[in-house]
């Protein structure tokens, strides 16, 4: 017998095109201890994730109850989601098991000295054997499937990423193997070329559609 077929949603926001409205007072008073830039780019995002949750959930954005488990992962009563803001995007996954996103706007300067840091030997030397021009993309591929699998689980994720190892179909990653988990992967991106990844913990494929 199979289960029924995994269904993830994602969903971009574009953070220019974002207001601050339906924030909660606590997210507002947070954000006026922040550097006045940082505190209003916070206030997009938090406004823009309660009303995403509250389209999915049904509910008022400014009803929608986040929580924060230990380690910092975000949950909400009647779903699983995952968020990943980087530059002026933001990009959430909706699915009916946890699942992870993640989304880099950054090219890192010197991917492979990074991928020696943070990476298995393994998925370091995939970085290392690409043309010089390309490494940067190899590694941000990696990066955010990586991220996008250790946000599955949750919990600290401090020293996860470095035994995070990659799966690959030709140049694609396809998975994730991390301390005995096994994750699905699968990349996209956004309209002006940002690498992201979307992962989940259950066995086999998933079906990732667009929200409009
Ligand atoms: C926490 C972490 C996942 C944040 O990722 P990021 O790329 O900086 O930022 P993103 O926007 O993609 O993700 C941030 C969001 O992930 C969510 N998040 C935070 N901790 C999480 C966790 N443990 N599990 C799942 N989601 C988490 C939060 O919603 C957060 O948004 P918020 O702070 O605005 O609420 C990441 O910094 C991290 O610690 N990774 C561990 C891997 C590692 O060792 N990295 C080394 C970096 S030097």
């Amino acid at each position: 017998m199979t289960g029924a077929p995994l269904c993830i949603e994602l969903v971009a926001v574009d953070l220019a095109q974002a207001g601050g409205e339906f924030a909660s007072a606590a997210e507002r008073a947070r954000a006026a201890g922040m550097a006045a830039e940082a505190g209003e780019r916070w206030l997009r995002v938090r406004s823009a994730v309660r009303r995403e949750l509250g389209r999915w959930l049904g509910e008022e954005p400014g009803r929608v109850e986040i929580t924060v488990a230990l380690g910092g992962k975000p949950g909400v009563r009647g779903g699983e989601f995952s968020l990943s803001h980087s530059g002026g995007h933001l990009v959430l996954a909706w699915a009916a098991v946890p699942v992870g996103v993640d989304l880099e706007t950054r090219v890192p300067a010197e991917p492979e000295r990074l991928a020696v840091r943070f990476f298995s030997a393994a998925d370091a030397a995939v970085v290392g054997a690409a043309d010089a021009a390309a490494r940067g993309e190899v590694f941000r591929r990696q990066w955010v499937a990586k991220e996008a699998a250790l946000k599955v689980r949750g919990g600290g994720l401090a020293g996860q990423l470095e035994r995070a190892v990659c799966r690959w179909c030709g140049d694609e990653v396809v998975g994730v193997e991390c301390a005995g988990e096994s994750y699905g992967t699968q990349a996209f991106r956004l309209a002006d070329g940002t690498p992201g990844a979307v992962a989940w913990g259950v066995a086999g494929p998933a079906t990732v559609r667009w929200r409009a």
